[in-house]
């Protein structure tokens, strides 16, 4: 809608800006730490370009440890002074929560918008250019029309390290759900109940709700992976110990093992079994391999000698390059990826393997074993169709 101008001329982009957001990568260095040192070349550049008088607010959108804000706060200032310059900047954190796969949807339609400041100038600015979010003014966009239901975001204006805190202890709560969901679901098994009932019988009362009570092999991604680390990794700076999240984590190791023993109890020795894997990226509608259980779990088939083959609708490219050194068979179609397999293990949700005709899959196998490890499919649709069916929690 040329609303938007491209530039690589920071110069102009800086003198000419009242908002000056930063959104660089803060990738995972080798011992786990984020990477900050795109944000602070980037706040090194803006201060560089600030001019005399200029009026802006400078806010850090990545995500990062705790009390970045604070040191892009005295980088920018220390800059500014040797160059003898005095302007109104003022600082934000602005954390993002949107999911990949729903980007557009999430930015359009947030639960809230928390803005975290060193002075209410700060906060004003961003209030302003938020406003057709906060107050849904705008005209939604005909692919993401806004739902008869919606409510106003909340405007949660607070300190820097708040906000912070805010973005790191969503990114922890929500694997806490689901690392619990799993952890009911292995007692399910063990009792003879259905998670899937369970989930739909508590999140109706209105203190848990329903959503990430999905059962299954474990969350991933480029997030929660790195951020519940990052938060523990905090805690220990602070001589702080965080158990629960700790236990999290550990809930979700055991639970990308316990597809394996699934297919242990039925199988035996997996050494030269053949397994078919469906699904490779973390969580469906995205090409992300990044942290997925599901790029574990085939790793630790191969550790068992089992012969993996993988299929997954657009995330190839990526898992080629991931298990580069693995011994794995990229397979064209979920059917040719299940021939003569022993075992079928549905590793990502992906609405296309949903309506998979499970006849001719389990037809096509040495064993109709399914190991379903989202719980994408009915026990009954699955048996009816010829197959050996294991859920999880079910
Ligand atoms: C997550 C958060 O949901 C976003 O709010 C946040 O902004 C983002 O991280 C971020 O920090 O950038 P995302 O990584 O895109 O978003 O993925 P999610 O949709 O949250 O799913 C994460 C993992 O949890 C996936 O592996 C998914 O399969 C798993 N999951 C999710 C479950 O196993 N069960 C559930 O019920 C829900």
């Amino acid at each position: 809608a040329e609303k938007i101008i491209f530039t690589d001329d920071i110069t102009d982009a800086v003198s000419k800006s009242d908002v000056i957001f930063i959104a660089v990568g803060t990738p995972p260095k080798s011992n786990g730490e984020a990477n900050l040192q795109y944000v602070e070349d980037a706040a090194r550049e803006i201060a560089t370009e600030i001019l005399a008088d200029q009026m802006c607010t400078i806010v850090l959108k990545s995500t990062v440890p705790i009390g970045t804000n604070q040191l892009i706060m005295r980088l920018v200032l220390d800059v500014l002074q040797q160059r003898n310059i005095v302007a109104r900047v003022s600082f934000a954190s602005n954390p993002e929560f949107l999911r990949e796969g729903v980007a557009l949807s999430d930015t359009f339609y947030p639960d809230r918008i928390v803005i975290g400041a060193d002075q209410p100038e700060a906060i004003a600015n961003l209030s302003r250019l938020y406003h057709p979010l906060l107050e849904q003014t705008f005209v939604p966009p005909s692919e993401f029309p806004r739902a008869d239901n919606a409510q106003l975001p909340y405007l949660i204006s607070t300190d820097l390290v708040s906000a912070e805190m805010t973005k790191y202890a969503a990114n922890a709560f929500l694997p806490l759900k689901i690392s619990f969901i799993n952890e009911i679901a292995g007692l399910c098994e063990k009792v003879g109940a259905d998670v899937t009932e369970v989930a739909r019988g508590i999140g109706y009362d209105q203190r848990i709700g329903h959503r990430f009570l999905n059962a299954g092999l474990g969350w991933g991604g480029s997030c929660f992976p790195k951020d519940t680390k990052a938060l523990i990794s905090v805690a220990a700076n602070y001589n702080y110990t965080m158990p629960l999240l700790q236990a999290v984590c550990e809930v979700n190791i055991r639970q990308r093992i316990t597809i394996i023993d699934k297919l242990k109890a039925e199988l035996g020795d997996l050494h030269g079994k053949v397994i078919a894997v469906l699904g490779l990226a973390f969580k469906p509608n995205t090409d992300d391999v990044r942290d997925s259980p599901a790029i574990e779990i085939v790793r630790m088939l191969v550790d068992c000698g089992a012969q993996v083959r993988v299929h997954d609708p657009i995330a190839m490219n990526n898992a080629r390059i991931e298990l580069a050194d693995v011994a794995v068979e990229f397979c064209d179609s979920p059917y040719t990826t299940a021939i003569k397999a022993d075992a079928l293990l549905l590793a990502t949700e992906w609405n296309v393997y949903h309506s998979l005709d499970l006849r001719r899959l389990a037809q096509g196998m040495r064993t109709p074993l399914l190991v379903d490890g989202r719980n994408l499919y009915h026990r009954t649709d699955a048996q009816q169709a010829g197959f050996i069916y294991k859920g999880v929690g079910k």
